[in-house]
């Protein structure tokens, strides 16, 4: 059993969330002001904005980071070219720039070439083989690629070369030169001759010769723009042209490289979850010459490059953003805070100060006075002093009148009746000190209130001359600031362990810690708020007045009117022996 309590007591000291105590005011652990709430909803309505948009663009994607670097190979993997993501087209231009097709004239040969190392005798040899590659005239049908139906449109297709899909369906490529494995697309140009004429006859060596003059070349193929803004595939396909000259006295070779383009995107909204997309796009394009002895024209070699390209994008995640808010939070509460603190502050000491000390506005006191003159009886000029003028003028009234509840009236009778006929004079001057202390004690629904420009002048937020009032508020913060210390609390709360001692012998002491709960009236809170309406009924105050002054037997009754004022203490002490004196007699 004691082990146990022992093993949670020490459980218990792992908690992190425990609830610390808090003194409370009114029902609440914070002094809360509107001006703060106002500034609560707000930053919430700032922060939830911040929010929204920080989770849209979550979601819509459109704002990745990336970065880009390019990457060597020597031996690039192997790509496919299909017919819906490759497009060429290629012929020759006379001296006017209009394409042509006249296979009497030069002839186009295209082949795929792919290179194998393989061993023969010991000894590591290149092995060669060609396949045909079929090509067409030109018509739209042969554009497969839907983006680049527009770019093609603005050719003359007819007087073109095209692949013929209809014969193959893609080419493979891959590789470089010196690697092991080389596969690319070579198109070869020769000048007609017995030997490769194809449909047609050739023309005579001086025709062709004439007719080749100043040639240019014209080849356009597929190519891609990358746009990594784009969340779905980031590539966009584009033509690319390329235009050189050609003569048939000058052999040329032409390569253009197709550069490898790698897209890696971080799709994952937690952890990472990596896409891949590839493609190929127009990189650059060399030309050598040489003077031309042959019938060969021109080589034109379409290859992988080896430098690959690529970027990598990645999104914001949760957690990434959920950090970012938590930041945003704190840097927006704290400068909300700087915002309302100082507001607050005066705020709350402006309720400490309103609730706990009463101050008189002295034009609004010399009004109210003035009023009573005519009325009242007494004379607020020397307050303290109405008994002692009652007693010299004597003043003979009914013991009965402005007496208002049957309370008020059995007591008075009390107080009459043991006082006989000789003491009428005493029940009036009751009668009077009852009215002076509803007035002098009771005057708290006349009491002034400090509001935010005074706090502000007391402050010196606002600069005004020290007036009486400013003089008052700064007194109580004073005097608050050494009553909330918390030195001072305990000094009193040690004082009040030395009452104990003094009022108490050591058997009331041992009774007196026997009651531990007093049960508190719950009714208590609500008669403090209601206090200035229960003044204004004078006819309970009255009998409260007078029931204290009825128990003179009570000691500390006895002090308490003593610490009000002398003067009716003695007055009554001396009913008192005069009472005991009579009964004596009698
Ligand atoms: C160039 O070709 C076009 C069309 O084939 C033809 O009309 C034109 O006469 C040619 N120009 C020359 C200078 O050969
Ligand atoms: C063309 O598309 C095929 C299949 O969709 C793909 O394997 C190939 O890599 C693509 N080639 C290029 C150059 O984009
Ligand atoms: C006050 O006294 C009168 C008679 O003197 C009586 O009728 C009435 O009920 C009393 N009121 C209360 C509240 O005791």
């Amino acid at each position: 059993m004691q082990k146990n309590k022992i093993f949670i007591k020490g459980i218990k000291q792992f908690d992190l969330f425990a609830q610390p105590l808090q003194l409370l005011i009114d029902k609440k652990e914070y002094h809360q002001t509107l001006f703060g709430s106002i500034l609560t909803v707000l930053l919430l309505a700032l922060f939830s904005n911040l929010l929204y948009q920080k989770i849209v663009t979550l979601f819509d994607r459109s704002n990745p980071t990336s970065l880009s670097s390019e990457i060597y190979h020597s031996q690039p993997e192997q790509y496919s070219l299909m017919p819906s993501n490759f497009t060429m087209t290629f012929s020759f231009q006379n001296s006017t720039y209009k394409t042509y097709i006249d296979e009497s004239i030069y002839v186009v040969n295209a082949y795929m070439v792919k290179k194998n190392v393989k061993l023969q005798n010991g000894q590591k040899a290149d092995v060669y083989e060609k396949q045909e590659l079929p090509l067409v005239n030109c018509n739209e049908d042969l554009i497969k690629q839907k983006e680049l139906k527009e770019y093609f449109s603005h050719i003359d297709l007819p007087t073109n070369y095209c692949i013929d899909w209809n014969q193959i369906p893609s080419i493979q490529i891959q590789g470089t030169f010196d690697a092991p494995k080389f596969e690319y697309i070579l198109i070869q140009f020769n000048t007609c001759t017995e030997q490769n004429k194809k449909s047609q006859p050739c023309k005579s060596q001086k025709e062709i010769e004439q007719v080749l003059t100043q040639n240019y070349f014209s080849f356009q193929i597929s190519s891609q723009t990358t746009n990594l803004k784009n969340p779905n595939s980031p590539y966009q396909p584009k033509g690319q042209d390329v235009f050189t000259t050609i003569s048939n006295n000058i052999y040329k070779e032409i390569s253009i490289y197709l550069e490898p383009l790698t897209t890696i995107t971080d799709v994952g909204l937690i952890q990472t979850n990596l896409e891949y997309e590839k493609t190929l796009r127009y990189g650059r394009h060399t030309e050598m010459l040489d003077l031309s002895q042959s019938d060969l024209i021109m080589n034109v070699a379409i290859r992988l490059d080896t430098t690959e390209y690529v970027d990598y994008r990645t999104y914001p995640k949760i957690q990434e953003i959920l950090a970012e808010l938590g930041g945003l939070w704190q840097v927006l509460f704290s400068l909300f805070y700087i915002i309302s603190k100082p507001i607050n502050k005066i705020s709350l000491l402006l309720e400490l100060i309103n609730s706990l000390y009463e101050f008189k506005d002295k034009q609004h006191y010399e009004d109210n006075s003035q009023q009573k003159d005519s009325s009242s009886i007494i004379r607020n000029d020397k307050p303290g002093s109405p008994l002692q003028r009652q007693l010299e003028q004597q003043q003979v009234q009914n013991c009965q009148d402005q007496i208002v509840t049957n309370k008020t009236l059995s007591i008075k009778e009390n107080i009459c009746n043991k006082q006989i006929q000789k003491d009428r004079s005493y029940k009036t001057i009751l009668q009077t000190y009852v009215q002076y202390l509803l007035r002098a004690v009771f005057r708290k629904n006349k009491k002034m209130k400090f509001g935010y420009i005074n706090a502000f002048q007391a402050l010196r937020c606002i600069v005004t001359k020290d007036d009486d009032n400013i003089l008052q508020f700064r007194s109580a913060h004073k005097e608050i600031d050494s009553q909330l210390n918390i030195f001072n609390i305990l000094k009193r709360l040690q004082d009040v362990e030395k009452l104990k001692h003094i009022i108490f012998n050591e058997n009331q002491r041992i009774l007196f810690e026997k009651f531990n709960n007093i049960p508190q009236k719950d009714k208590l809170e609500e008669q403090r708020l209601y206090c200035d309406q229960q003044i204004k009924q004078q006819g309970v105050t009255q009998d409260a007045i007078l029931q204290i002054l009825s128990d003179q037997n009570n000691q500390i009754n006895q002090k308490l009117i003593a610490s009000l004022d002398v003067t009716v203490s003695n007055l009554l002490q001396k009913c008192k022996q005069d009472n005991n004196d009579n009964l004596e007699k009698n």
